[in-house]
């Protein structure tokens, strides 16, 4: 990953066609055309290192992990235990044992929701969510509503598709116990103030949870900068293997919470009459894990950290300038989710055309979208649509694939109107 910036008047270029060889699968043809791929929120590519690595695992190295005094086990966890220390530098955790891998954000919050609620909610606590949560982000905390008598608050936003922060101060009292909100929205790209956020919910020492899904792969997460209590991301997201995520949790509130699963690993040990559970982060990471996986998502993140998210966020945020001047210059085109901080998504709605039959007609020109409510029902119904059409951006993404994209919806435009 050397020279991966050429030096020109001062001003770095990201030399994205460099970066692109690294991504096997962008080399493809779809339709015959050469594939576009804009669908980087629902999960990214993933490099060939990454690919690599996956496959080292399985030829060279396949054992499982803590268990064995043998070489190929000991060597496999090894190189397990060693994505937990990528991981704690590339978000500045202050404990290695404050990371626990999980199958995904999913898991994550879940885990957070079961084990921390469970444990400390109760009848009438209120447990405080955004209008712009992902499904993962609404239902866990539903679950534990229906079993402790708490009830669920939601934030609400503005026609840009921002948080309304005057109402959130407005909604804090002693009877919040929880807030968990999201970082980036997958479906507008909002970058939400969760600095702002966690600093005032602290003032009333409540917790705060942050989704980072959309966000770890966009900008520099430094945990104890932000004094978040947990967050919560995907492998696959940030161009790691799908089935592998992680829980950043303070080790205070770590240790005093109850396990979610039980079985092997998260044990110390285990009579009929009673079990010890394991030290953290174990206690938390029941069963033969995805090692691979982990091993995977280590590789993913020394890829990123050799480009640097900066520069990543630098030159998304040029692609994101880019596809708003063109998608808001045609007529027709509406964007859906306006706000100052975005990330590099644009979702929006054509005129008499819905967005599955957009989805349709861009895929035959080979561009990757997605389209639907983007598992965020909610954020549908607040803009009084059925669904979008939603284009995310990547660092190995073009302006020329824009401008693919850009043509190609004006020939949907066109058919439809
Ligand atoms: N959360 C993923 C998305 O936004 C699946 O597409």
């Amino acid at each position: 990953m050397e020279n991966l910036f050429i030096d020109i008047s001062e001003k770095k270029v990201f030399e994205v066609e460099k970066i692109r060889k690294d991504f096997p699968i962008l080399s493809r043809l779809i339709h015959g055309k050469n594939l576009v791929y804009f669908d980087n929120a629902a999960t990214t590519q993933k490099p060939r290192q990454v690919i690599d690595s996956i496959q080292n695992y399985y030829v060279n190295l396949n054992s499982n992990i803590h268990r064995g005094v043998h070489y190929l086990s000991e060597a496999a966890t090894k190189e397990y235990e060693c994505t937990r220390k990528i991981i704690q530098n590339f978000i500045n955790a202050k404990h290695l044992e404050e990371i626990i891998y999980t199958r995904g954000t999913t898991e994550s919050i879940n885990l957070v929701a079961s084990s921390y609620g469970f444990a400390n909610f109760k009848k009438d606590d209120e447990i405080l969510i955004s209008a712009m949560e992902h499904h993962s982000n609404i239902v866990p905390w539903q679950i534990i509503c229906q079993h402790t008598g708490a009830k669920l608050k939601v934030i609400p936003m503005n026609d840009d598709g921002e948080i309304i922060l005057e109402e959130f101060d407005n909604m804090l009292n002693e009877k919040t116990k929880f807030v968990s909100v999201v970082h980036v929205s997958n479906s507008l790209g909002t970058i939400n103030p969760i600095k702002y956020i966690i600093d005032k919910a602290h003032n009333f020492n409540i917790p705060v949870m942050v989704d980072a899904a959309q966000s770890i792969q966009h900008l520099k997460i430094d945990v104890q900068q932000l004094d978040c209590d947990f967050l919560a991301f995907s492998g696959h997201k940030i161009y790691g293997p799908t089935g592998i995520g992680i829980l950043y949790g303070k080790k205070k509130y770590l240790i005093e919470m109850p396990p979610y699963q039980g079985g092997g690993d998260m044990i110390m040990s285990v009579s009929f009459e009673k079990t010890i559970y394991n030290e953290l982060p174990y206690k938390f990471e029941a069963g033969t894990p995805n090692i691979a996986g982990v091993i995977g998502l280590g590789v993913a993140i020394r890829y990123i950290n050799n480009i640097g998210i900066e520069a990543i966020n630098n030159f998304e945020n040029e692609l994101l300038s880019y596809a708003t001047n063109l998608l808001s210059d045609m007529k027709g085109l509406k964007i859906i989710g306006t706000a100052k901080d975005k990330t590099s998504v644009i979702s929006f709605i054509i005129d008499n055309a819905h967005p599955h039959d957009v989805g349709t007609i861009l895929d035959r020109d080979g561009v990757a979208v997605r389209t639907g409510h983007h598992c965020t029902e909610p954020v549908m119904r607040r803009f009084n649509i059925p669904a979008t059409t939603r284009a995310s951006f990547s660092f190995y993404n073009t302006f020329y694939e824009i401008d693919v994209l850009a043509k190609s919806l004006k020939k949907v435009i066109n058919l439809f109107n």
